[in-house]
């Protein structure tokens, strides 16, 4: 073979070699490939098994078990590995318990239909007891959410995308009939403004259909989650699991059982 032919197989051998290596950081964590948002209110930070007695009872069910294949965007905008309470230090003031994100991830790692090799990122942004306004351009916990979403996308090296974002939040919404009334446009306005910002105009959105409310019109919100008008949003309906005995927040199997539903929702989506 001629030098310059070797030369030019080497690189290519090289080449080859490093983009088969297994996306790791310098710690040995891996990067993520499929970045997903979570926002919303309390049933999104996660409350199972942190209903009774001001603290969370810590059991963790095997589907909401730490992966090495599970990340979590930290309140310090790093990649770690993910482990319940996956809202902690980002869902300030609230005991924090087990949220459907978890179950998500290994439920879509656990799916034929996303690559092999997968790394799922998630990007924890709730906030519990937090209305509809609070999330509108420009309130703190919107510009909180939009930086940490392109933060976790930079911290992926170009290895990640933002695949969706899961949306559970209505219940603070229930108390005021004009905050009901307001939700579907409230919904369409964020949905808008955080794709602009992203730079993503086709972002997935996934929104689940409130179960509870702290207010007395639950059906007013569910009815305004059902007409928002969007495109590429799907509707995923916790209405029906099981609820603890504060009745507003899912119990832990309950979030299992969600991150599963939304795990299904999102592979839906992959053809
Ligand atoms: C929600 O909005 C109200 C009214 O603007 C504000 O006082 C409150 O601090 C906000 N809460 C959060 C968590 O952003």
């Amino acid at each position: 073979m001629a030098p310059a032919a070797a030369a030019a197989t080497m690189l290519l051998l090289l080449l080859v070699a490093l983009l088969a290596a297994p996306t790791a950081l310098a710690g040995g964590e891996k990067i993520p490939t499929l970045v997903f948002i979570l926002a919303g209110q309390s049933n999104m930070g996660g409350r199972g098994g942190a209903t009774v007695g001001g603290r969370w009872d810590g059991y963790v069910p095997p589907q909401c078990a730490p992966s090495p294949r599970t990340l979590r965007l930290s309140p310090a905008l790093q990649w770690e590995e993910a482990r319940e309470p996956l809202h902690a230090g980002v869902d300030v003031g609230n005991v924090l318990g087990v949220g459907p994100g978890m179950p998500f991830a290994h439920a879509v790692l656990r799916s034929a239909r996303v690559p092999k090799g997968s790394v799922v990122g998630l990007v924890p942004c709730a906030q519990g007891g937090t209305p509809i306004a609070n999330w509108s351009r420009g309130t703190d916990l919107y510009d909180r959410m939009v930086t940490r979403a392109r933060a976790a996308v930079a911290g992926t090296g170009g290895r990640g995308r933002l695949a969706a974002m899961l949306w559970f939040q209505g219940e603070t919404d229930t108390i005021r009939r004009e905050d009901a009334l307001a939700y579907a446009g409230r919904m369409e306005a964020m949905v808008r403004d955080v794709r602009r910002d992203l730079a993503m105009p086709d972002l997935l959105v996934i929104q689940v259909g409130i179960a509870t409310g702290q207010g007395k019109f639950v059906d007013l919100v569910r009815k305004a989650q059902r007409a928002v008008r969007v495109p590429n949003l799907r509707y995923v309906d916790a209405k029906g699991l099981p609820i603890a005995n504060d009745y507003t927040h899912l119990t832990t199997q309950a979030q299992v059982r969600l991150g599963a539903m939304l795990a299904e929702a999102y592979l839906a989506t992959l053809h």
